[in-house]
């Protein structure tokens, strides 16, 4: 692994000086390989897993563009592919692995093809080692705490030749001033903090993302300002527990405090974050949320298991009943408020008893949607050296069971949304049907529906005519 100065003791400055000199460094050999051949190279990001990765790779998408590269959404078409890669389920993992398989077939075909991996699979030390041994025509391998340094570490892949690896165990100080290429202007991703501190039993993303560390306001308020400036209408906050936000600050900040001042950035006109850890939700949250207008109602509380003692083996730090009781409060604040949350079946003990509970769980809030997983057992956890694993066969009679009483549960709740007038932000043409038109409501439910494309960022009253599964359908009135 190469040795680079641990970031605490390299300044910010000099970081983004250093991929100042490495992007233009590039930049002028992609150039020049455009002006012999008329050819200009093409980069491909293939992101897994949750919106911290999304955004990791706004900004990677960002560093590319800079250095010259065309961005293309087919792998087969590129000369340098970055996979960010995500391992909170196997599954996640397992795509990675597939798809390094099909790049080695493309590199057999074009040799100066340049393959790049990095995000949460990286942080693992035996998913590198299998990168060394299995997969050693990967040309770079880099951290979720080393993603500031890519141009320099791209740059050096570049003239190695065998893997280049770098992957920090520790996280450093929080860098501002990357720049971030958002994949659509009108809704925007902010990090608002980084890391976790929870360590939920089952759950590898402390391992991988570090300790939690808050961005300070002012360097949040300027993104939000500046994405305001150039249009964007929608903001989605986003930390693991935005519920701790500020902890780690001078002066000391929640996260109310934090939305509030969010909200009042000219040109912001929608608000969301997620997610909110339900040990953490404060009443003053609540009730701001039901007393601005710019923040959706929508909130997003993982439950994870409904029974008790699952719980607290899981280390969630909260029972079933002080969360049927955020929910209540949020309901009687907010009537319309929307929501959703992840649900994992067959955590190790579970019991029949305990997932009866979950699904009590269910049955009494009512949810507007949720993610369901299975139980999926991550090396380095506490719960993976858990006795009574819960056989995978056991795991999917109960999640089939779950989802048998979680589906009719929300086509009802959908059906019930018919008549109802809606406020939608109009985001473009629906991916499914470019002909019509797709939305949000501030719950965060799925609106289609006719219309033209002078609406798309206009804020529309639509009635809701034809309720589906999982989104609505209706006409503007
Ligand atoms: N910080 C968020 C969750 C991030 S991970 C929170 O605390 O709510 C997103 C979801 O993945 C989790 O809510 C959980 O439901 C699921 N998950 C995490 N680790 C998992 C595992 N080992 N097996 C199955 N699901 C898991
Ligand atoms: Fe994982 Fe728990 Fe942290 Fe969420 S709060 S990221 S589930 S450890
Ligand atoms: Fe996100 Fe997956 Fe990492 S869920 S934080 S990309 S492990």
């Amino acid at each position: 692994m190469s040795n680079r100065v641990p970031i605490s003791i390299q300044s910010v400055e000099s970081i983004l000086e250093e991929n100042d000199v490495k992007i233009r460094e590039i930049k002028a050999s992609v150039d020049q390989y455009f002006e012999e051949t008329g050819y200009r190279k093409r980069a491909c990001i293939k992101t897994y897993g949750c919106q911290m990765n999304e955004h990791d790779s706004e900004k990677l998408d960002a560093m590319l563009m800079d250095m010259g590269y065309v961005m293309t959404e087919k792998m087969e078409d590129a000369d340098l592919i970055v996979f960010n890669t995500c391992c909170v389920r196997e599954n996640a993992e397992l795509k990675v692995y597939g798809n390094l398989g099909r790049v080695k077939n493309l590199k057999k075909k074009n040799p100066n093809l340049i393959l790049a991996v990095c995000g949460c699979m990286m942080q693992q030390p035996h998913v590198v080692e299998a990168i060394k041994h299995k997969y050693a025509y990967v040309d770079l391998v880099f951290g979720t705490h080393n993603l500031h340094h890519f141009p320099g570490l791209l740059s050096e892949a570049m003239h190695a030749d065998k893997t280049v690896i770098e992957v920090w165990d520790t996280e450093g100080q929080v860098i501002e001033g990357l720049q971030v290429n958002r994949k659509k202007s009108l809704k925007g991703f902010v990090n608002i903090m980084y890391g976790c501190n929870n360590f939920c039993a089952y759950c590898i993303v402390p391992y991988t993302r570090g300790r939690e560390r808050s961005r300070r306001p002012e360097d949040i308020l300027e993104e939000v300002a500046t994405m305001a400036a150039e249009g964007t209408k929608e903001i989605m906050l986003l930390g693991q527990n935005v519920n701790s936000y500020g902890k780690t600050l001078k002066p000391v900040i929640d996260f109310a405090d934090l939305l509030e001042r969010v909200s009042e950035v000219e040109g912001i006109e929608r608000i969301r974050f997620m997610t909110s850890h339900p040990k953490d939700i404060s009443q003053k949250l609540l009730e701001l949320m039901a007393s601005n207008d710019k923040i959706c109602k929508s909130l997003h509380l993982p439950i994870q298991a409904g029974s008790n003692r699952i719980l607290k083996n899981m280390n969630r730090h909260y029972t079933r009943e002080q969360y049927l009781d955020i929910v209540d409060r949020a309901r009687a604040l907010m009537p319309d408020v929307g929501i959703s949350t992840d649900i994992i079946v067959g955590f190790p003990g579970e019991t029949e008893a305990d997932f009866e509970e979950t699904l009590d769980i269910i049955r009494r809030v009512n949810y507007d949607s949720a993610f369901t997983y299975l139980y999926s057992r991550r090396t380095g956890t506490p719960a993976a050296t858990l006795p009574d694993q819960v056989p995978e066969a056991e795991k999917h009679a109960r999640i089939d069971r779950l989802l048998k009483v979680l589906n009719p549960m929300i086509n009802a709740r959908m059906k019930s949304y018919k008549d109802t007038v809606f406020e939608v932000l109009v985001e473009g043409p629906s991916k499914n049907n470019p002909a019509i038109l797709m939305g949000r409501t501030s719950q965060s439910h799925t609106v289609n529906f006719p219309g033209e494309a002078s609406w798309i960022g206009e804020t529309i009253q639509v009635k809701i005519t034809r309720p589906k599964l999982f989104s609505l359908y209706g006409e503007r009135i």
